[in-house]
Parts: C-alpha cells; structure tokens; sequence
C-alpha cells in the first residue's frame, strides 16, 4: 500500500526486527552472530553491518570473539521495531505506523484512513507541529521525550455503545502506567486528564465521525509527558503541568510504556463494545479520581456549577454534592479545584 501523506513514516526493516528480537529474547545473554546469519540466511559480515546501522540508531552491542553479541543498549525515544516487539509481548495486535514528525497523530489517523488503511491501527510520533487538545487548545508536543499516540478504530455500532469509551481508557492507560511510577499515585482528573501530585502529566482527546446513527471512525489520542523535564515546558505550563520523569525521578523506558498504554486502550475498546468486564464504570473510577471530596467549580457551557467532588454515576457525569445534600451530575466542561 503506498501512503500519501507529506510526513516522513520510518519503519524497520524484517532482518532488523529479527534481530533486535533475538537479542531482546536474550534478555542481556550473548546471542551468536552465526545463529543470526543462519536465521536470516545471510552472511555474518551482512549481520555485522546491520548492527551497524542500528547503533546509527541509538542501540549499543558488545561484541565478544566467539560468543557472539549482546545488547546494552536501547534508543531513548520512540523506535517502531521496539513498539512492535513490546506489543507482542504486551500480546496487543495492533499495527503501529511511527513518523518522527507530524502535525497531529489524529489527523495523520483520518488521514490514513482516507488513503484505503484498514482499521485499528495507531499512529505513534515523537513530535507533533499541531497537536490539538481538547476546546480547541493547543497541546505541547516539541519533545521527543515525549509521547504523542493516536487509535483509530471503525466501530460502526450506535455512539452511546462508546459514550464512556474515554472515561474507560483514562483507567486503563492510569493503570497501566502506575507500574512505571511505583511510589506514588497516579490519579485521573474527570473527565480527560491524568494528575500526579494536582499537576497534569497526560491528556485525552477522542474524536468521532458519525454516519446517520453510526459510529463510523473514532480516533483516541493522548499525549503523555514521559522523560521530559518540566523546566522545558513554556512558562505558562511549568507550574501546572508534570512528567513521569520528574515525578518518578528516573527515565521510564518510552517504547515499553507506548506499547503498555496502546494494550489499555485496546483493553478500554473491549470493554465498551463487548463488555468485557466485571466492574462498573463508577467503581473502576473511584479510587483513581483526583478530585474525589474536594470541592471544585466546574465550568459547563457558561454556566459556573461548584460543589463537593463525589464520583461520577452510570452516565460518566461528574456528581457535585451541594450543601443541603443534594447532587449535581455535570456532564462535559472544564473543572478547577477551589484553593
Ligand atoms: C487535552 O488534554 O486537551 C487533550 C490533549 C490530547 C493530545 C494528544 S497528543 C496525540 C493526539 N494528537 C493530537 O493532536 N492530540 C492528541
């Protein structure tokens, strides 16, 4: 198939991926470089040069005479051969498409789609020159350090099948990257963002094509701030916004996590569309809610509603308690904690 877009896609080639996944299955072991030659019915010299192309790319190998090649090293930012190898592991089957730049990964996703793609696929990239965020904002995306992922997917079922589709995959991917920042929590802030500490490290943004009373494509992005350092950010971001790395106080490995986060947000899409689980959307979302007892002001069209933060009910609406005990549910809008 021949892609259209103006945006440079880079793939790796099968013979690199092979090899990368034998020293990768080799889990830091010396792997010889004759197995490989065999593997790959070419010769070792050919083995050799291929290496090389791949420290060209930020990998590193020792070499010893006779036990062949190990490796130490991965690249530090995004590398499609890493995501294809950690979303078999994650055992996610989901073609990933990586531009090292883009303008946004939801467009490139529309786009793709536009050109014949067949569907799910993801676009992954390390830097977006338009990166949208939700009510028409802006979303930072000059660092490679970065992660700038976008799903597309073709449900063709009636829209409110996925009307919590987001709200799900907020805590699929705040799970599954909790294992990555062990000591301490990540929280979801209703409806669309990730928070550590009361400051954003991630945004969600879903985009949907109806036809008639179907849901013809609905594209996922998220943006999640990884292993860059907050002091980076324009200034207005710098007090409000986060990192994984600044929260963790170590680099996480970016190919693990994009690949850990596309296997959640594969997992959300399971959920909403075969109901593929055991728990409500109110109880999944309880103990990983930011605001939950805190009394917040939540902005919906022009109105200003304030109240205590009490969880969200079966519709994803956001329950404000109010001083004689009744609630508000609130259902889309922009929310600030009361200081
Ligand atoms: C928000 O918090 O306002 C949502 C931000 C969503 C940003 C992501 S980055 C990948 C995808 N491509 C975009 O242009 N936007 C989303």
């Amino acid at each position: 198939m021949t892609t259209e877009t103006e945006y440079n896609q880079v793939s790796c080639s099968e013979d690199e991926f092979v090899i990368l996944k034998a020293l990768l299955d080799a889990s830091g072991e010396f792997v010889s470089g004759s197995l490989l030659a065999e593997q790959l019915g070419i010769s070792r010299p050919a083995i050799h040069g291929k290496l090389e192309k791949l420290r060209e790319q930020g990998f590193a190998f020792e070499a010893v005479r006779n036990r062949g090649y190990r490796l130490t090293q991965e690249p530090e930012v995004l590398h499609p051969a890493l995501l294809r190898y950690y979303l078999q592991d994650a055992a996610a089957e989901l073609d990933v498409l990586y531009f090292p730049v883009i303008d946004s990964t939801n467009s490139e996703a529309e786009r793709q789609i536009s050109y014949g793609r067949n569907s799910p696929f993801a676009i992954a990239s390390s830097c977006q020159t338009k990166g949208r965020g939700r009510l028409g904002r802006d979303w930072y995306s000059a660092s490679a350090d970065n992660l700038y992922l976008s799903v597309l997917f073709e449900p063709n079922i009636p829209p409110q099948q996925l009307q919590h589709f987001t709200l799900w995959a907020g805590i699929t991917i705040c799970r599954a990257l909790q294992p990555f920042t062990p000591k301490t929590k990540l929280q979801i802030k209703w409806p669309n963002d990730l928070h550590c500490d009361g400051r954003k490290f991630a945004g969600m943004l879903t985009e949907a094509k109806m036809d008639s009373d179907s849901l013809r494509s609905i594209v996922f992005g998220i943006g999640i701030n990884l292993n860059s350092n907050p002091s980076s950010y324009p200034k207005e971001l710098r007090k409000i916004a986060t990192s994984l790395y600044a929260i963790n106080g170590e680099e996480v490995p970016i190919n693990q996590v994009a690949a850990r986060v596309l296997q959640a947000i594969n997992h959300a899409y399971e959920v909403c569309i075969h109901n593929k689980t055991t728990e409500t959307l109110a109880d999944a979302w309880a103990p990983l809610s930011s605001l939950n007892g805190k009394a917040v002001t939540a902005l919906q069209g022009g109105t200003a509603i304030s109240g205590i933060a009490s969880g969200i009910d079966t519709s994803g609406a956001l329950l404000l308690t109010q001083p004689d005990g009744s609630t508000i549910p609130v259902r889309a809008g922009d929310v600030t904690m009361k200081k």
